[in-house]
């Protein structure tokens, strides 16, 4: 269902925009336009309150995890992922010397008490846990919530496919009902649109802004012009939402 013919427009439009003109090299954390979309997006989709200061585009979840993960972890640091779990995130974890401990996951969603207590950072898809289905529990948010600020450790909300409902409303996200600062929110728009775009985002809180600026710049300075202007455009004349309604 992927809207062809509303994507080729923005694409021709964007290849116009006057980031594209500029002929320059983009801030590393994204074109302002499509900071800004994603951030009302999610504002009104998901009630993540974030300024478009809080927003990093990047190039599919993959690269929001590596960038969260180079920021917080050094080879032989301690992370903890929902067992059964995404394998990409596994390996990239393995990849960047960090020792990952598998938490089980249960009716509720990942067990907190099972968390290695020195585990700095934790990663959780509390919406639609992967590859079980199902939704963490608003009293195991809390609980993962009190977790991370007991033991001082950073939640990273994989929300990659909360998008797909069929009735209701769906719980809060870590990231709104968190009100100390611990969680990094990351979205992407392979589910909504097409994988092959990678095009995802995170939300930073601020004590992590400049590290992940700085990660971004040195991985691949910016994700391309383009892309995120044809998005930003897709996003703002409301064609992205009627899509995903459709
Ligand atoms: C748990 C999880 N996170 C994220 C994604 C999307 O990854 P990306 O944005 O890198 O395409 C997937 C894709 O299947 C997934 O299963």
């Amino acid at each position: 269902m992927f809207p062809h013919r509303a994507w080729r427009r923005v694409v021709a439009r964007a290849l116009r925009s006057r980031e594209m003109a500029a002929g320059v090299y983009e801030n590393p954390a994204g074109t302002w336009d499509l900071r800004a979309a994603i951030a009302r997006h999610i504002g009104i989709s998901r009630s993540v309150s974030a300024s478009p200061d809080d927003v990093i585009v990047a190039n599919g979840t993959q690269q929001a995890l590596d960038i969260v993960a180079r920021v917080l972890l050094g080879p032989g640091d301690v992370v903890a992922m929902e067992d059964p779990g995404y394998r990409p995130l596994k390996e990239l974890l393995k990849a960047l010397g960090a020792r990952v401990t598998g938490a089980p996951v249960d009716r509720d969603g990942l067990v907190v008490e099972a968390l290695p207590a020195e585990a700095r950072v934790v990663f959780v898809t509390p919406s639609h846990q992967f590859p079980l289905g199902v939704a963490m529990s608003l009293s195991r948010r809390r609980a993962l919530l009190a977790w991370a600020e007991r033991s001082n450790a950073v939640v990273v909300e994989d929300d990659y496919d909360s998008e797909f409902r069929f009735g209701g409303r769906p719980l809060e996200p870590l990231q709104t009902i968190d009100s100390t600062g611990r969680v990094v929110y990351v979205g992407t728009f392979s589910k909504t649109l097409l994988p092959a775009l990678r095009l995802a985002f995170m939300v930073v809180p601020p004590s992590l802004r400049e590290a992940a600026h700085k990660a971004k710049f040195v991985s691949d300075w910016h994700t391309a012009t383009m892309a995120q202007s044809a998005l930003a455009q897709f996003i703002d004349e409301g064609a992205f939402a009627r899509h995903i309604r459709r």
